[in-house]
């Protein structure tokens, strides 16, 4: 963290709750999935990384029980207050702050103690909505302050369960376990091979000589809450319960191409049979990608980045105009390994591997085809795989 930042956020923190004593840091990334979308809440697997951009809050107990919360991001919401001693309900109130709210919440109704309030000022470095968990990583980062504030015995892999409840259930986004497992288990220089059937990983290391991580930012935000994403986990759920009345399986993750086409007839709604073939080709491809990037063979990876958003576009449904002319315009230009959709879906960015000596051709010339077919102005992020969650010292 850069010392300007860091006298930003104490400064900021001064100027809204009062002068420099026991302040202390902490920072949560936010993540880019390499591939393996829309796979997490159907027990595939998935691959995504952290990033060094994510969320920074600055934190001091308090002697009572306020919880008062400022974002840096959300200034005209100014100050929002609450009680740790109440129970929290997901408030419109509340605006952003539901999110590390539903944290505190989730925390206490695991059990945990959260024996006082705090004062919490967030400062974000990933844009709202642009599909990059701003949201997995405020929880992820507000269940680490916890831990730390309160010395509780949390693991990285409770943060992320943790995470998860919370979305689900205080702020009524069905994800899966991807985005918070990502934020809390970062490690610089890899990415993660989850299945999240087991929540059994494997740190891999990215080691792209010549070639970087380019995320291109459609500017077309997304809103999960209120997008298809829900309605597109009840069709994979519709497709396998018509599949578990031919065969014995739990999650669409356990089929392979032979087994799925053997009972695929068995899915009523073609829609739904779509819906399958996405999750259960999505998960093969991931597992394919993560060997061709342990035997050295990145083209073979970038193969399968596009393979996984056509799949997107045509089985899943989930890319939009925006997404689907960035990520198309980006696969032809010279020097991209791969482009594909990263997240959610419905807006938000994709991920491209691009040939370093390239990059500036590839940027301008997306930007100029971006712009005149769209008329939207798009961002661009040349990215590190960063660390999961940690105090801020220096
Ligand atoms: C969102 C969800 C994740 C995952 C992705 C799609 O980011 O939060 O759980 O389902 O979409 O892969």
């Amino acid at each position: 963290m850069s010392l300007g930042l860091k006298k930003k956020l104490t400064d900021e923190f001064i100027a809204k709750f009062g002068p420099d004593v026991d302040i202390r840091i902490f920072f949560a990334p936010g993540r880019v999935n390499l591939i393996g979308e829309h796979t997490d809440y159907n027990g595939g697997h998935v691959f995504p990384c952290a990033l060094s951009l994510g969320t920074y809050a600055a934190v001091r107990v308090r002697t009572d029980s306020k919880i008062r919360l400022y974002s840096m991001n959300f200034e005209n919401d100014g100050i929002i207050e609450a009680d740790s001693e109440k129970e929290l309900v997901n408030s419109p109130a509340y605006k952003w702050a539901n999110y590390p709210l539903g944290i505190v919440q989730t925390f206490k109704k695991r059990g945990y103690a959260v024996p006082a309030g705090f004062d919490i000022l967030f400062y974000g470095t990933i844009p709202n909505g642009s599909g990059l968990s701003s949201s997995a990583s405020i929880e992820v980062l507000t269940g680490f302050c916890l831990k730390e504030l309160f010395r509780l015995d949390v693991t990285k892999k409770d943060l992320a369960l943790i995470g998860q409840d919370s979305e689900n259930h205080f702020n009524g986004m069905n994800c899966g376990i991807m985005d918070q497992f990502a934020s809390a288990f970062g490690k610089a220089g890899h990415a993660i091979f989850l299945d999240t059937a087991t929540l059994d990983y494997e740190y891999v290391p990215v080691d792209l000589k010549g070639i970087k991580i380019v995320i291109s930012n459609t500017n077309k935000k997304h809103e999960l809450t209120s997008s298809g994403y829900n309605d597109r986990r009840r069709e994979s759920e519709t497709a396998l319960k018509d599949l578990q009345s031919v065969t014995d399986i739990k999650a669409l993750g356990e089929l392979n191409e032979e087994t799925f086409n053997k009972y695929s007839s068995a899915i009523k709604d073609e829609v739904c049979f779509r819906r399958a073939r996405h999750a259960v080709t999505e998960n093969l491809r991931t597992i394919e990608a993560v060997k061709a990037l342990n035997a050295g063979d990145i083209v073979a990876f970038g193969k399968l980045m596009n393979a996984s958003h056509k799949s997107l576009d045509k089985d899943y449904e989930v890319t939009c105009p925006e997404l689907n002319i960035m990520a198309e315009t980006e696969q032809k230009l010279p020097g991209v390994i791969g482009a594909r959709m990263t997240g959610g879906g419905f807006g938000g960015c994709t991920v491209a591997l691009v040939l370093e000596e390239c990059i500036d051709a590839l940027l301008e010339k997306t930007k100029e085809i971006y712009k005149a077919k769209t008329g939207i102005d798009p961002d661009f992020y040349i990215v590190d795989i960063g660390d999961g969650p940690s105090e801020i010292n220096s």
